[in-house]
């Protein structure tokens, strides 16, 4: 592979940074951040009030620590504008969360954020090695998902030729990668799969494409399904991170020549880790919950919002600004089966060194009695066909998932192509325990 550390010039000032710097541009920004929430939005000024703190009361970044959380329901109730801090009119982009269960949440962009926005997504882009001029084809969803417009705007304004494809229609993302020759992807890494596997349908070597590096998130994937892709494809495989609450990709991204966890974004979004029980702000480098706090938005000033998502904050490395670590996974998604805590990726990470197994996953949740039951879902590779083969994965994979997280499980081997496909974020989970 390539190897495609930047050049010197190449980076925003900012991110070769010392501390000291950062540290002083953020301050400065967050009391800007927080007069302009309190000024400006309702919802923010009525937060404040309650908790009897005032933009004022912020005199040092740890200060923060004072303010309130902002959870998702919150943007719920106030659906659909009631969180914007800018008249209506001001705003020249909204996004919105599929709304599975409830309302959806919605979020707005003046023209300035849009502008932040791009920047922070070339900022990823660069990060992981695309340069201008360079194709990049952009296969997550275009829509009201901030995944394919995001990208979008980020790479055309890094100077890059882009495809729009969204996602879907498998074939022709094949078609097009072979024909346009981009050097860069940007798609969730199990979307990658799928299309890993037309290519081999096709009878194409998927070592032999134009793509140097993918730019892969929007969910939790593992180093172990990093490797799986870098020796599929013969390219760079790297994680990039956001959620449209904070602004969508593009709040943090790692590094290509580290790939050791994503540096954060740090001018324009603000991390903590708390402890999700009692809320209590962490020191860097402890496990917990990442909060958010957004440094420059506009139409949407996001005041330490509660992300549910599971990492820690590092030092930086190949950047000055501060690293969080691959996302364990969601808080939301921790299975609790018979009193361990089991994250999907934890069960990827052993699926991929079981030789005979493909890298598709779903776990299935049952309640027999009154004991929850796991079964995971897997697929045999296609040279994997006899049942004594597939009975060997199973035990294997059961011995892995016993020893490693030290719960019982059951292992359906299936045939290739069986189990679900996502065509964006898999559903990695399906839960039929009745509801208590
Ligand atoms: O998924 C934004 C995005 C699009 C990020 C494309 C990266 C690439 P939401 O739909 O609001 O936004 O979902 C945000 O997805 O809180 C995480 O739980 C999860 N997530 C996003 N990126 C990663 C990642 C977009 N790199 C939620 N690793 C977040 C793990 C991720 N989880």
């Amino acid at each position: 592979m390539e190897d495609l550390a930047p050049r010197p010039g190449d980076l925003d000032p900012i991110e070769t940074a010392s501390r000291d710097e950062i540290e002083a541009l953020q301050l400065a920004r967050l009391k800007a951040t927080l007069a302009h929430a309190y000024a400006n939005s309702p919802f923010y000024r009525a937060r404040f009030d309650a908790a009897g703190v005032h933009p004022d009361d912020l005199r040092t970044l740890s200060d923060l620590s004072k303010f309130p959380f902002t959870v998702k329901t919150d943007l719920r109730d106030t659906y659909p504008f009631g969180m914007f801090a800018v008249p209506r009119e001001q705003i020249v982009r909204l996004h919105a969360s599929s709304g599975t269960t409830g309302k959806p949440t919605v979020v707005g962009y003046t023209r300035r954020d849009i502008d932040t926005w791009a920047d922070v997504v070339a900022r990823s882009i660069r990060a992981s090695g695309g340069r201008p001029g360079d194709i990049v084809h952009v296969a997550y969803g275009y829509g009201l998902f901030t995944g394919g417009l995001g990208a979008h705007y980020g790479a055309e304004k890094l100077g890059c030729t882009v495809v729009p494809i969204s996602g879907g229609m498998t074939e022709r993302q094949v078609t097009l990668i072979a024909d346009f020759r981009p050097r860069i992807i940007m798609v969730t890494p199990s979307y990658m799969l799928s299309i890993l596997d037309e290519f081999r349908r096709q009878g194409i070597d998927p070592r032999e494409t134009s793509l140097a590096v993918g730019i892969f998130g929007a969910e939790p994937w593992t180093n172990a399904m990093r490797t799986e892709i870098e020796q599929a494809f013969d390219m760079h495989a790297v994680d990039i991170y956001g959620l449209s609450e904070v602004i969508g990709p593009g709040v943090a991204n790692e590094c290509v020549e580290t790939k050791d966890g994503l540096h954060i974004w740090e001018d324009h979004f603000y991390p903590e880790i708390i402890d999700p029980v009692t809320g209590e702000v962490l020191p860097d480098g402890s496990e917990g919950e990442l909060v958010f706090t957004s440094l420059t938005k506009e139409a949407l000033p996001i005041i330490r919002y509660r992300t549910r998502d599971l990492t820690r904050l590092l030092p930086g490395t190949a950047r000055s600004m501060r690293r969080m670590e691959k996302i364990t996974g969601r808080s939301d998604d921790m299975i609790i089966l018979r009193g361990v805590n089991v994250f999907p990726t934890q069960i990827e990470e052993l699926i991929l060194k079981c030789r005979g197994l493909a890298p598709h996953f779903q776990i299935e949740l049952t309640r027999d009695g009154r004991l929850d039951m796991m079964t995971v879902n897997v697929e045999a590779t296609p040279a994997q066909a006899s049942a004594e083969a597939r009975a060997a994965s199973a035990r294997e994979l059961a011995h892995h998932i016993k020893s490693v997280i030290g719960v019982s499980t059951k292992i359906q081997v299936n045939d290739p192509g069986k189990v679900e496909r996502s065509l964006g974020k898999a559903r990695r989970v399906v839960d039929h325990r009745p509801k208590s």
